[in-house]
């Protein structure tokens, strides 16, 4: 692929995936919310619980799937035996693609307790416990990476 066109591309997936972290985020926190609520006040497990989860997911999907193209035109992202060395190189090489794969596992996760188990409470719980963690290892992941949780940093 050309310079320019591979550049253009970098930069379009760049911005996609920088702005839907803000999607992300917010859908978790909306999901995090809900579902303590649910478990302090033993509310039901409604369909619109269910949806959120739902949409939760596609997004967090969606930005894993911009983020894998990204991976392969990023000017961070290097194969070679020197990436290991550079704190920088290293983290978006190997650790911000690992730790935002294991919150997209336990956020597929939340949802798809919802489908298996009965039991309204045990829902909220499960909910609660896997969207909690997802959250902490996004902002950790982004605390890490030092281009800031809600403005970006420009290097
Ligand atoms: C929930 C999942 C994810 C979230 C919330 C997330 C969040 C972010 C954020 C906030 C940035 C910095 C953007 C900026 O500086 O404005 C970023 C950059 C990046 N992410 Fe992700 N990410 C996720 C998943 C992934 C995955 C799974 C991959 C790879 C397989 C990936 C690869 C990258 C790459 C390559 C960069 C850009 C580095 C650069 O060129 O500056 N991300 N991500």
């Amino acid at each position: 692929m050309e310079f320019k066109q591979r550049h253009k591309m970098y930069i379009g997936l760049f911005h996609t995936h920088s702005a839907l972290r803000y999607v992300v985020l917010l859908l978790l926190i909306v999901v995090i919310a809900k579902s303590l609520v649910g478990v302090v006040s033993k509310k039901p497990f409604e369909k619109g619980d269910e949806k959120l989860t739902l949409w939760l997911m596609i997004a967090t999907h969606t930005q894993l799937l911009v983020g894998i193209f990204l991976y392969f035109v990023s000017p961070w992202v290097k194969f070679a035996a020197s990436t290991m060395k550079d704190p920088q190189l290293r983290y978006w090489t190997v650790e911000h693609a690992t730790i935002m794969l294991i919150a997209v596992v336990l956020i597929t996760l939340a949802r798809s307790t919802t489908k298996k188990l009965t039991g309204d409470n045990t829902k909220h719980k499960k909910v609660l416990i896997f969207t909690s963690i997802a959250l902490v290892l996004i902002l950790v992941g982004i605390i890490m990476s030092g281009r800031g949780i809600l403005i970006p940093v420009r290097a």
